[in-house]
């Protein structure tokens, strides 16, 4: 039954047992990152509205039509965090990271927000799981931050996945990139919005949805064919690279990225059965973003992943068993019968617990047969039936659920015997 209240429109919800597996990604992808020596920064969710405008770009979407702004008591306006790098990039700059070794490398996740039209993977607030290396150029560290993507994706399992990269080349490529492409653009007749955003970034024209735009487009001059001889070279280091670890990608010179702030590398992860929302995660390298957020000119790579588009590939992919993350996630099941068995099956529990199980049991006033059902429902590997002749002889029987099997136990040396039953 559904009561009074609903969530918000379009934002995304984990509960049991989806949430196990939205958690077990979060560990896959956070071993991973601790594994290349990636550490954790803890953001606030909210920022000063300034940070994205700048940050993230006047061209965006984001930042034009999708951000949660509010004014505070104070009157200062905030606004919910639409991406994770620009939050990442001011801690740094604020906290003096980047005064020790370089890279510095961070991981994150949480809740992110934008205003967008919700449809299937697309949310107002979705989880994003990213990570920032900051403070050196080296094409073999965009091939690290691609392949603890590639690794964590390729470790949940999924296959019917593509890793498209691009370079956007250094600011001497984009300004003879400008020029042809404004030449190009000159002879078309666009809208006024069209001319403005065009203004902001003439990149953003790739990304038009528009047939008739889009049909033009497919003349207009690409990036990828005015890339200086340097960022040339980059690029071709970080392809050998992705090859030497036998991670496949393709080039799609006509990838845009939502944000502003790239140059150089840039990439994206498109699973192959989601449909309209299909990019699982993106990212890139952004030479300006820590100088015009007023820190030092540092470069830095980094990636965000769509934790919730994640699920849905793994879903499309037939790779979740909600049978199977319920199932086994409870060692043992006590169900105690009268006041002196509840009391005993508290300590024993605790016990259970320390010892690294995972264990739970019967509370209120049930009857036997009704926390039977209840051990039953919550799929418990072992049950416990403890009543006054139990406490007396100081021994039960340990049900196996799946089989049936009871093994006669001292209640002392439950602990032990779990171990060797499971
Ligand atoms: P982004 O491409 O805007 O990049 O977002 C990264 C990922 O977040 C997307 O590939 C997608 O999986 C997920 N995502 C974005 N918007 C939504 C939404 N409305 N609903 C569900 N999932 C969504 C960034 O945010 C950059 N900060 C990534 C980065 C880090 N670049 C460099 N460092």
């Amino acid at each position: 039954m559904s009561g009074k209240y609903q969530a918000p429109k379009g934002v995304s919800e984990y509960f049991p047992p989806n949430s196990n597996i939205f958690e077990s990604i979060i560990r896959k992808l956070e071993n991973i990152s601790l594994a290349a020596n990636y550490h954790l920064i803890e953001l606030p969710v909210f920022e000063d509205t300034e940070l994205f405008t700048r940050g993230v770009g006047e061209s965006t979407d984001v930042v034009t039509k999708e951000m949660y702004t509010f004014e505070d008591r104070g009157g200062r306006s905030l606004t919910l965090r639409p991406e994770g790098t620009a939050g990442v990039i001011r801690a740094i700059i604020e906290h003096g990271l980047d005064r020790g070794q370089l890279p510095v490398k961070l991981y994150y996740h949480g809740p992110f927000f934008r205003a967008e039209r919700p449809q299937a993977g697309r949310y107002r607030q979705f989880y994003q799981f990213g990570i920032e290396a900051v403070g050196v150029d080296d094409p073999l560290l965009d091939c690290e931050v691609i392949a603890i993507a590639n690794s964590a994706f390729h470790g949940l399992g999924l296959r019917d996945y593509e890793l498209q990269i691009t370079s956007l080349g250094d600011e001497s490529s984009r300004a003879a990139h400008r020029e042809e492409l404004l030449k190009f653009l000159a002879k078309i007749n666009l809208d006024e919005e069209t001319k403005s955003r065009v203004a902001k970034n003439p990149l953003r024209i790739f990304d038009d949805k528009r047939e008739e735009i889009r049909a033009i487009m497919q003349d207009a001059p690409l990036l990828a064919d005015f890339l200086s001889s340097e960022s040339a070279a980059k690029f071709t280091q970080l392809q050998s690279a992705l090859t030497s670890l036998g991670i496949s990608y393709v080039i799609n010179p006509r990838m845009v990225r939502g944000l502003d702030y790239y140059t150089g590398t840039a990439f994206e992860f498109v699973h192959h059965r989601l449909g309209a929302q299909s990019g699982i995660g993106g990212g890139g390298r952004y030479d300006g973003l820590m100088r015009s957020l007023g820190g030092q000119d540092l470069s830095g790579i980094g990636f965000g992943l769509g934790l919730d588009r994640i699920i849905l590939a793994l879903q499309s992919e037939g790779l979740v068993d909600l049978k199977n993350t319920q199932s086994g996630y409870l060692d043992l099941f006590i169900v105690p019968i009268g006041e002196s068995a509840r009391l005993r099956a508290v300590t024993i529990v605790d016990e259970i617990r320390r010892a690294g199980f995972v264990a739970d049991m019967g509370y209120g006033d049930r009857s036997l047969k009704g926390a039977m059902k209840a051990a039953d429902k919550l799929a418990a590997r072992n049950v416990l039936v403890l009543g006054d002749s139990e406490l007396n002889s100081n021994k039960a029987a340990l049900k196996r659920m799946s089989d049936g099997h009871e093994v006669s136990v001292t209640l002392d040396s439950l602990v032990a015997a779990l171990k060797s039953a499971l």
